[in-house]
């Protein structure tokens, strides 16, 4: 629970915080209205991202690792237009924003805030800073030039493995003063909340070796293991315990993954204390099914076996999230049921492309995501992935596109009814058509594939089958598929009458009714979704 107040008392808090701001506001820019600190709370165990005092739900899209820069943001922008995207997940480099020590250059992201206001498109500000990807490629010049500083971990052979030491006191000085200028920037850039979250570093870790064997980490090593981990992991037991003592095989992991994670921990607490917007950390994932030793992934990250070691070590982070480039479903699924955890909101920061992932977002909704957001969507037409992602055609975009124009004139409703557990949402499983979604008395069948009267299809030739329930009231759900029909059942065992079908949209929070659905669009064994985006709001009976 640490870390999330208490949804009532959020409100209170949000608007403390606006009267705060709306001074600032009066002197400096007026012409802007204030609004409240975005924040994540938890209600009944569940989670809620809060923007503009309301839950939201992150339809995200990340650009690639070089693409923030002005020159490149029309490329970045017309893919985020194409896409419906509702929020862009974008780097800020540390190199960059302090190219002198004690110098920031805010330039950047101002232009970025401006563009993204401008096109109504909120932000998630990734800090490229100590680690990127387990390496430290993103920091400055100058400290690039100090690697007395900003040292290199030692591998277990005694060679310079290229990643950062935790254990430098002045490296970890140099990034927390960075961030926290980068904060207060922030706080005063930007009273109408564009910017909704910020990533702390990249996929921090280390490839290459399980931990630091540098004298100084060698010393750290043999010293007893902190006593709030023991307390915190429930070994009370082994106070006074080295790090070997006390965790055996898994003792260099543990070590490696508790240093770092006090070190970005240290960094996001300190910005926080400038401006507390919610802070995330993001995890490379091990094998969630055969994970292998930590030698075969990287080591020391939020991966699925830390993440109490990394709550503990970094408590200013809310949000410990998974990059899933895993596009196999059962590991997909595994993911997203290892990160939905009691004290761990479920966020998607990275995933695969376009091919075979778009349907996932449904598995993460129906796990109460509060964001998902694939990676490198943009026209600037660079490609990391090893096997060749597409190149980003329009028409590449579409699988994406489908899900944010499915979820955008719905996502108050669709991330309010998820925090209040109303929503179920799941996504099309291979070799399985139907897939049912229980309300208790009423059950949603939702059937993938053009099947006939009778409800008989096999699925999709492809698994990219959606769908999304919620429920509005007593008889009464809002619901989207795509590529599929969805007929519910009555637990009373009564047959299931459509009293009313209305197709439209949701408009300021109002539903407005396009059309009624009858005839063939409900008469074929449900209600029939094959003509792209479409929100229903459905009331049932019984007869
Ligand atoms: C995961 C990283 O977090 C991203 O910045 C990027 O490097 C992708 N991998 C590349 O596919």
């Amino acid at each position: 629970m640490r870390g999330f107040r208490h949804f009532v008392s959020a409100f209170a808090l949000s608007a403390m915080a606006m009267n705060a701001q709306t001074t600032a506001a009066a002197a400096g820019t007026p012409h802007l209205q204030t609004k409240p600190i975005p924040e994540i709370v938890k209600k009944d165990g569940r989670y809620a991202l809060m923007v503009d005092g309301a839950p939201y739900l992150i339809l995200g899209a990340q650009c690639h690792n070089s693409s923030a820069w002005p020159a490149m943001l029309p490329k970045v922008w017309r893919a985020i237009e194409n896409l419906h995207a509702n929020t862009l997940e974008i780097p800020v480099y540390w190199e960059q924003f302090e190219p002198e020590p004690g110098k920031y250059d805010t330039s950047v992201i101002d232009t970025i805030i401006d563009q993204a206001r401008e096109r109504k498109v909120r932000l998630v500000l990734l800090w490229f800073a100590t680690w990127k990807n387990g390496s430290s490629h993103y920091i400055p010049l100058w400290a690039k030039r100090q690697p007395e500083k900003f040292p290199r971990i030692v591998g277990k052979n005694g060679r310079i493995v290229d990643s950062p030491s935790p254990h430098s006191p002045a490296a970890l000085q140099a990034d927390r003063s960075a961030f926290s200028a980068f904060m207060r920037h922030l706080k005063q850039r930007d009273t109408v909340r564009t910017v909704i979250m910020v990533q702390v570093q990249n996929e921090p870790g280390s490839w290459g070796s399980v931990r630091d064997y540098s004298p100084t980490a060698e010393k750290l090593f043999a010293e007893p293991v902190p006593e709030e981990l023991l307390k915190a992991l429930g070994t009370t037991a082994l106070a006074g315990a080295n790090w070997t003592a006390a965790f055996g095989p898994n003792a260099d992991e543990y070590f490696h993954a508790w240093s770092i994670a006090r070190f970005v921990g240290q960094v996001a607490a300190a910005g926080k204390r400038e401006y507390p917007l919610p802070m995330y950390a993001n995890a490379a994932l091990r094998d969630p099914i055969n994970p292998g030793p930590a030698s075969t992934y990287e080591s020391g990250g939020p991966t699925d076996n830390v993440i109490g070691i990394w709550k503990t070590a970094a408590p200013a982070l809310d949000v410990l999230a998974p990059d899933i480039y895993q596009g196999e479903s059962t590991r997909y699924r595994k993911v997203l049921e290892l990160y939905a955890r009691p004290d761990n909101p479920l966020l998607v920061p990275e995933t695969g492309g376009p091919a075979g992932y778009p349907r996932f977002f449904f598995a993460a909704l129906g796990r109460g995501a509060i964001g998902w957001a694939p990676f490198g969507l943009d026209y600037t037409s660079f490609s990391t992935e090893p096997q060749g992602m597409p190149r980003m055609a329009e028409e590449a975009l579409a699988p994406i596109a489908l899900n944010y124009q499915m979820l955008a004139p719905i996502m108050r409703e669709a991330a309010r009814l998820n925090f209040e557990g109303k929503l179920q949402a799941v996504a099309e499983e291979p070799g399985q058509a139907r897939q049912t979604m229980d309300f208790g008395d009423w059950k949603a069948v939702v059937t993938f594939g053009a099947g006939g009267r009778n409800n008989s299809a096999n699925g999709n030739p492809t698994p990219i089958g959606r769908a999304l329930v919620g429920r509005l009231g007593e008889n009464e759900f809002l619901v989207t598929v795509a590529y599929g029909k969805i007929a519910f059942t009555s637990s009373s065992g009564a047959h299931t009458d459509f009293l009313r079908v209305e197709e439209g949209r949701y408009e300021n929070g109002v539903f407005k009714p396009i059309r009624i659905w009858n005839g063939d669009e409900t008469d074929y064994g449900g209600l029939s979704f094959y003509a792209g985006p479409q929100a229903l709001r459905v009331l049932l009976g019984t007869y």
